[in-house]
């Protein structure tokens, strides 16, 4: 299930908490809401990392892809995006996933668009 985040108070620029870590085991992800943006939240070994959850291809929702090491696979064509710098690597979607800051506080992942 998703998390779902509003943002009525809040300027887009602030860090938001979107999950506790226990909800995000190693090598699992998990699609959350920032005001209107789909964020994907990985567990890489440990650590948190999240880019946009909807494919740059055509709107793949990556959250039901296949994820492996570093890389989540898009379940609608299969391109690769890298979760740790929002790089494509595989097409066929030829532009980069955004990317969020991330930081761990008290068990909580707090996400912000990258400044
Ligand atoms: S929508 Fe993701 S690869 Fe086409």
């Amino acid at each position: 299930m998703s998390l779902v985040v509003k943002l009525m108070a809040k300027a887009a620029s602030d860090f938001v908490r979107v999950s506790s870590t226990g909800e995000i085991p190693e090598g699992k992800m998990k699609k959350v809401t920032i005001g209107s943006q789909q964020v994907l939240v990985v567990n890489v070994k440990g650590k948190f990392y999240a880019i946009g959850n909807v494919c740059t291809h055509l709107g793949g929702p990556l959250d039901r892809g296949i994820l492996e090491g570093n890389e989540v696979e898009c379940p609608l064509h299969h391109s690769h995006f890298d979760v740790t710098t929002g790089q494509v690597k595989r097409g066929p979607a030829t532009r980069p996933e955004p990317v969020y800051d991330v930081k761990v506080e008290n068990g909580s992942i707090l996400v912000r668009p990258k400044q």
